[in-house]
């Protein structure tokens, strides 16, 4: 159970904080020199990812150097496929996965590996005994959708032609790979949040790409599934959503898929932000690219995200992942920002 006196835990119960807690998606990563130090100790990355010792480690690192008031743990979305017996290998241009093939449907998978996924829950028992006691501990699983992208992709992809010709030629055989990875989610999270994970975020990065009707099937509808079993089993731990490139469909993800925050992208306008917020609390969405740049661009628009967002529930972020290319100074700077009153900011 998270302490609720945590910044970024009374913020996701709605509290509107004068200075608002902020952490960084792909905060643990290659921007870092002691992340790649620690990175090259690992045969893989899946091995990385699945060395306790090591993932607390670079867990640990970004919060140690800048402080920020979360820490998400350190691991991949693609560890669930891997979980149900899918090949999950990464290479120097991404994720390679052997692609399923929609006329085997999920024949090739197995059951959930509980044992592959220990590990990830050592490695949570591991950071929560480091951290800092203001700092809170953010777990996290991909959403069904994302994570059956890469799936029957078998990798990152452009059009996403495969998967969305899979949903659209055998909706029930495309649902059955769906549920099966929903059901993973929960498992995967439920042991994270029993390990001491104190919130979770779900990563819907390509919710973007699909329709309105896809939408509602294959975001909406999941995502339910999977807040109604967390909310069952901890109530009061908050789940935070991010359907990224979501548009105009974000209000409806927002009221529908019973999350509790909402993490913007970088192109949701601060206007549109701030309706949301009367909703629900939201999380996000400085520009990565702003924080690679640094200096009048990064403040500049620090500053208006404060001022447009800071005033109601809020969790300063970014609108995607932390660029591998950012200068760890420029992360050094948005701390010392942040810290500032807004005023004087
Ligand atoms: O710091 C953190 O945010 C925690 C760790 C984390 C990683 N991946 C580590 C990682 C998190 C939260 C993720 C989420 C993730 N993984 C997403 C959703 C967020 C997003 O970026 O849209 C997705 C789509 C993946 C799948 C994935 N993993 C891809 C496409 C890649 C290759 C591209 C890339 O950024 O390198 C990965 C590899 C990966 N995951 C790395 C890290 C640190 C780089 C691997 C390395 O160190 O060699």
């Amino acid at each position: 159970m998270g302490d609720p006196a945590k910044p970024l835990l009374r913020a996701l119960k709605g509290e509107a904080l004068e200075q608002p807690p902020w952490w960084l998606m792909r905060q643990a990563g290659r921007f870092l020199p002691e992340y790649r130090q620690l990175r090259a100790q690992a045969r893989d990355f899946v091995d990385f990812c699945l060395t306790p010792a090591l993932a607390a480690e670079a867990t640990l690192q970004p919060v140690r150097r800048f402080g920020m008031d979360a820490a998400i743990l350190f691991a991949d979305i693609l560890l669930v496929p891997q979980a149900l017996g899918q090949t999950v290998e990464f290479g120097e241009d991404g994720p390679l996965l052997e692609a399923l093939a929609a006329e085997r449907g999920i024949a090739g998978l197995r059951p959930l590996e509980l044992g592959r996924l220990e590990p990830v829950y050592e490695t949570v028992r591991l950071v929560r005994a480091g951290l800092p006691p203001q700092t809170a501990l953010i777990g996290f699983a991909g959403s069904p959708w994302t994570v059956a992208t890469y799936m029957v992709e078998g990798g990152a992809s452009r059009d996403f032609r495969r998967v969305k010709a899979w949903a659209y030629r055998d909706a029930v055989g495309f649902s059955a790979l769906i549920g099966l990875i929903a059901e993973a989610t929960i498992t995967y999270l439920c042991g994270q949040i029993a390990a001491g994970a104190e919130a979770v975020q779900l990563f819907d990065s390509w919710a973007g790409v699909l329709s309105e009707a896809q939408f509602e099937r294959w975001v909406i509808a999941p995502t339910q599934r999977i807040t109604a079993a967390l909310k069952g089993r901890f109530p009061l731990v908050p789940i935070i959503g991010f359907p990224r490139g979501a548009g105009a469909l974000y209000t409806h993800y927002a009221s529908q898929s019973g999350v509790d925050a909402i993490g913007l992208d970088t192109a949701v306008p601060l206007g549109f932000a701030r309706e949301l917020q009367r909703r629900i609390v939201v999380q996000g969405n400085l520009d990565p690219v702003a924080l690679l740049v640094g200096g009048a661009a990064l403040e500049d628009a620090a500053v208006r995200l404060r001022r447009a967002l800071a005033g109601g529930p809020f969790v300063f972020n970014l609108g995607h992942g932390v660029l591998p290319q950012t200068p760890p100074e420029n992360v050094a700077v948005l701390a010392r920002l942040l810290a500032e009153p807004l005023d004087r900011a």
